[in-house]
């Protein structure tokens, strides 16, 4: 789909339909629509003064107004109170209106952004990335296994978004432009997640990590077993014993080194398909582990806009890929398992899997010299009890490292809430025949899980990021279908993109 910009005025847009965007209660239309509302004979401000279109959030009406000189249909959608306007309300209103649009089989829609280049503090490029946003997100949808019929697979060719000042053309046309690389890079994410996990094996997410290299001239390479075992990754060795599929360890670059920009590494937790191991998962639900691999392909969904946009710094991602499978030769619960840092661990339930194999990625991550690790994981289901679906835990060990973490997701919407790290909670996984376990016992299982991974890191900056609860989305909203959500990639490249030399460069506890 192709998102296009221009400069003009409403009534003189000859499409099938132009998207208004209306605040609640509105008293008086904005002026951009005066000859708009007098050319179709006043529609517009009939219906808010009859109250059939009020301007609630993602409220819509569609007005036909049956003229060749103008648009031919006026969607209109609300924005909520003009008060409690927000980026996000603005992506729900675009993807509602999207959607409508979809529904219809309007080919050509536009729609109209306002003169004013800021409003309550949200910029004009603000409200453009969120549009966009908006608009691409919502019309996603995963046919990949569905056969469809060829007027199902009609979609919309061209959305153009219409500004009122030749001045801001340039700049809303540039952030519509790397807007479109985020969220194709998310749909992208969102299409690996959906996939039946004998289909996204760890093969296969190595294959398209290089077909992202190829593309965008980003370095590619991947460990397979014997490379491992030389290394002595012993979490992602031990993990992948049970399952016929090779584990890969993948590892992507953009940039260099250099004096004046620095290193970030991001890793990805990309277990193919989790069944618990030995220690085997309830049937419930167990379908929904083929997405254990969601923070591997935000991280490849991540590079991929990345690589897009072209920041200066220096990123690194680590993705340890395996399937968590039983069989005769399958890691077992008692197994003591030893890690390249030397370090022993004792394997109290093989379904604590994404810790094993994340221990490896952190260990590796140390060559690199890195001013910041980000690591992504769908890692405990106890995140999903403590915080639910609409917030991410992020649990660290470097204040600024969490605050621009936390302000990358207030920002995208993405949004993260931090955990305690605390030393009393770092006392829960030692073992009294290795050095730590991979259980913390009942409680606060999120943050043993985090603490379990702070055993590996060293001495730089290090963010967690538990998207058990965000990873999927149970029933569609304004923006993202029922399914997989491409959680991370937009809260990762935000924060890529906002950022500024580390201050402090070690890690504290
Ligand atoms: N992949 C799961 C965590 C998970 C659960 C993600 C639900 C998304 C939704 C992880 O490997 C796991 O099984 N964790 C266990 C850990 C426990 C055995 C200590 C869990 O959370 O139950
Ligand atoms: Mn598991
Ligand atoms: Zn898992």
């Amino acid at each position: 789909m192709k998102i296009s910009v221009k400069s003009g005025a409403a009534e003189k847009e000859f499409t099938d339909v132009i998207v208004i965007s209306l605040f609640e209660n509105v008293k008086k239309i904005p002026s951009e629509l005066n000859s708009l509302d007098k050319a179709s004979g006043g529609t517009i401000s009939n219906l808010l003064q009859n109250k059939d279109f009020t301007g609630k959030l993602n409220e819509t009406v569609m007005i036909p107004t049956y003229k060749k000189s103008i648009p031919k249909r006026i969607l209109l959608v609300g924005l909520g109170k003009a008060t409690e306007l927000s980026s996000d309300k603005v992506r729900q209103a675009a993807g509602t209106a999207a959607r409508v649009i979809q529904g219809k089989k309007f080919k050509n829609p536009s729609m109209l952004l306002y003169n004013k280049t800021e409003y309550k503090g949200i910029s004009i490029e603000e409200i453009t990335s969120s549009v966009v946003e908006g608009v691409l997100l919502s019309l996603y949808n995963f046919t990949m296994y569905k056969t469809l019929k060829k007027e199902d697979k009609a979609t919309i060719n061209n959305f153009t978004l219409i500004v009122q000042k030749k001045d801001v053309l340039a700049k809303v046309k540039s952030v519509a432009k790397n807007t479109q690389t985020v969220a194709e890079a998310v749909c992208f994410t969102r299409d690996l997640v959906n996939m039946s996990g004998s289909d996204a094996t760890p093969t296969f997410l190595a294959n398209k990590a290089k077909e992202i290299a190829k593309k965008t001239g980003v370095k590619c390479r991947t460990l397979s077993h014997p490379d491992m075992k030389k290394l002595g990754m012993g979490g992602i060795l031990n993990v992948s014993r049970g399952s016929s599929q090779p584990p890969k360890f993948i590892i992507l670059e953009y940039n260099t080194r250099k004096k004046n920009n620095d290193t970030i590494v991001l890793i990805g937790k990309g277990v193919t398909f989790d069944s618990g191991g030995i220690s085997l998962k309830p049937g419930m639900d167990m379908d929904l582990m083929k997405a254990d691999m969601a923070g591997a392909a935000a991280v490849l969904g991540a590079f991929k806009a990345v690589s897009g946009l072209k920041p200066s710094t220096h990123i690194v991602g680590l993705i340890p890929c395996t399937e968590n499978m039983p069989d005769g030769s399958a890691l077992k619960p008692g197994d003591i398992i030893k890690f390249m840092s030397g370090k022993t661990v004792e394997v109290l339930n093989t379904d604590a899997e994404g810790r094993l194999i994340l221990a490896d990625a952190i260990s590796y991550a140390k060559r690199y010299k890195p001013d910041a690790v980000i690591d992504i994981a769908t890692l405990t289901g106890a995140c999903v009890a403590a915080l639910g679906t609409f917030a991410t835990g992020m649990l660290g060990n470097n204040d600024e490292l969490k605050e621009r973490v936390n302000q990358a997701g207030k920002k995208c919407h993405e949004r993260v809430w931090e955990l305690p790290l605390w030393k009393e909670y770092y006392d829960l996984i030692k073992s009294n025949i290795a050095d730590i376990k991979n259980t913390g016992g009942k409680y606060a299982g999120t943050i043993t899980a985090a603490c379990f991974l702070g055993e590996f890191v060293e001495d730089f900056p290090w963010v967690h990021l538990d998207i058990a609860g965000t990873f999927l989305v149970e029933k569609d909203t304004p923006y993202i279908r029922k399914g997989a959500s491409g959680v991370g990639v937009r809260l990762l490249t935000q924060l890529i993109l906002d950022w500024k030399k580390m201050r402090k460069k070690t890690g504290q506890k």
